[in-house]
């Protein structure tokens, strides 16, 4: 078979490969070491004043350590990006055992903010910052 006939079709091959595997996830390519800052910020996402990191429960709020596999197994089908995202964007909708429902509702800019305050307002890619840091606990 001439050579070029033969590379059109590792080039063809290639091609359909790379529809396999579409781009990745908001989530995969964004900033962890930002969505650490808004987690210790005392006047954005403030999370360190409920939640600890080091496996310590509070009386204000379960301890995240160990969320990025805790958070798959959560909800069934629901994939540990989506939970995370949940509990910060609809805390209701599960309930961690020992815990009322008190934490309060954050959102993202251009979605749902009407009438949210500024500090629980984070834009897309925060949000996905903040997703990307839990991930790596
Ligand atoms: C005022 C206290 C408070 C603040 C601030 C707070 N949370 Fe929470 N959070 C809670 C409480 C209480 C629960 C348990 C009740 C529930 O499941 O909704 C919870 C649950 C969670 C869970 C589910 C944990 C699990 O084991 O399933 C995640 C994830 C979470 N919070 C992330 C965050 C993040 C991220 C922030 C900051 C953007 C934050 N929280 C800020 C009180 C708080």
């Amino acid at each position: 078979m001439p050579r070029f006939i033969l590379s059109i079709f590792v080039l063809a091959g290639l091609f359909s490969l790379s529809a396999c595997f579409p781009s990745p996830d908001p989530e995969t390519i964004a900033d962890p070491k930002n969505g650490r800052e808004l987690y210790l910020n005392q006047t954005r996402g403030n999370c360190a004043s409920c939640h600890t990191l080091d496996g310590n429960d509070l009386p204000s709020g379960p301890t995240l350590q160990g969320i990025s596999d805790l958070a798959s197994r959560r909800i069934k089908d629901m994939s540990a990006v989506y939970y995370i995202k949940l509990s910060m964007l609809g805390p209701s909708a599960y309930i961690v055992e020992g815990y009322q429902d008190r934490m309060m509702v954050y959102q993202v800019a251009g979605v749902a903010d009407a009438g949210s305050k500024g500090d629980q307002l984070f834009t897309e890619e925060e949000m996905n910052n903040l997703v990307a840091f839990l991930l790596t606990q």
